[in-house]
């Protein structure tokens, strides 16, 4: 196995996989306008073709099959996206994420082996740790998830700390909370959408009468549920300085929130100030998994990346998913 030589930092050649995708095409972005040499490989099973950056060169294929193939390129290191994410169908068709995310995912692994591929960055999860014990959540809390997809990151996890051990492999996994905003053109948009802001700004452009409020008896200040969103532009930021900080043989683990806590219904206020529509909400029954608080403690990434989220305000955050969502209506 031959090792390339850490490259010099203001160009590295980088596989995203899963760069067709919302975090995958804004973190692609990021790297390209940062000078890096990029490759997006995605399926287009959930992803846009032209969601693919701009200046990045494009792989449609099967993680499994076809990470061997373009990594034998030869690559500094790769960020892998590509996943299954929807919790509701994990619970449904949990065979999805044992072969979509983790079978998947340890076919990359090997391929990263065989190739000697030095760096990883992995889009771990919040829903690994399922119901806190302590909020905000630092990365030494109990990783108990409450569905398959948390599971599934969760086992992936496990398999690059090994492989960190085992083979050498410089490894981060960050573990994001509540993703949200757009960066230019890259933004949210799923064939279901099941996350809170895009459906408050389908009722602002009028795709949608109402927003439901899932549980508004949760013990909590106004009784909607808390979450910690942050910005995407700001997660781009965290995966950039985690591959420069990745170390060999090493498995870093790091969550990225901002810190702060928002509830349903502040989220709704906030996207009536942004785009100045009523936004109607009503009550509906709890969703069932959902836990009433979650908040990330990111002082471990703000402390040995020196990462610091610039956009944590809650209009900034919503006001460019706003600003995505208008600009891909129909004129
Ligand atoms: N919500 C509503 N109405 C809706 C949609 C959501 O009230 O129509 C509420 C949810 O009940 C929750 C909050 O808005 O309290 C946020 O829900 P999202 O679906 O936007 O996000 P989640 O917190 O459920 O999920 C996020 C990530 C998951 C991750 C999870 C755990 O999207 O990938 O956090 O950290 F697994």
């Amino acid at each position: 196995m031959v090792h390339r030589h850490p490259p010099e930092e203001d160009h590295v050649k980088l596989l995203v996989t899963g760069g067709a995708g919302y975090v995958g095409s804004v973190c692609a972005a990021h790297l390209v306008e940062a000078g890096h040499e990029v490759v997006v490989l995605d399926d287009l099973s959930t992803g846009h073709r032209d969601a693919v950056p701009d200046g990045c060169r494009f792989v449609e294929g099967d993680l499994a099959e076809a990470a061997g193939g373009v990594l034998a390129e030869g690559f500094d290191g790769v960020l892998h996206f590509a996943a299954r994410s929807l919790v509701g169908e994990s619970v449904q068709r949990p065979e999805l994420y044992w072969e979509g995310n983790v079978i998947a995912s340890l076919r990359l692994l090997e391929a990263i082996r065989e190739h000697g591929t030095p760096r990883l960055v992995f889009s771990s999860t919040a829903a690994t740790y399922g119901e806190p014990e302590q909020v905000p959540i630092p990365e030494d809390s109990p990783t108990r998830p409450t569905n398959p997809y948390g599971a599934s990151k969760l086992a992936i996890d496990h398999m690059i700390t090994s492989y960190a051990a085992a083979h050498g492999l410089a490894a981060v996994s960050l573990r994001y909370f509540n993703v949200a905003g757009a960066h230019g053109r890259y933004g949210e948009r799923h064939a279901v959408e099941t996350h809170l802001i895009p459906i408050v700004l389908q009722v602002a452009s009028g795709q949608r009468d109402a927003v439901q409020m899932f549980g508004d008896d949760w013990d909590t200040p106004d009784g909607t549920c808390i979450r910690d969103y942050i910005h995407v532009d700001d997660l781009a930021d965290a995966h950039k300085l985690a591959l420069q900080h990745a170390e060999p043989g090493r498995h870093a683990i790091y969550n990225l929130g901002s810190g702060q806590g928002f509830s349903v219904r502040e989220v709704i206020e906030a996207c009536r100030t942004v785009t100045g529509h009523p936004i109607p909400a009503v009550t509906a029954p709890r969703r069932a998994g959902d836990p009433a608080v979650l908040v990330a403690s990111s002082a471990r990434a703000q402390a040995e990346l020196a990462w610091r989220p610039q956009r944590t305000d809650l209009t900034t955050i919503v006001g460019d998913a706003w600003r995505f969502t208008q600009d891909r209506l129909p004129v």
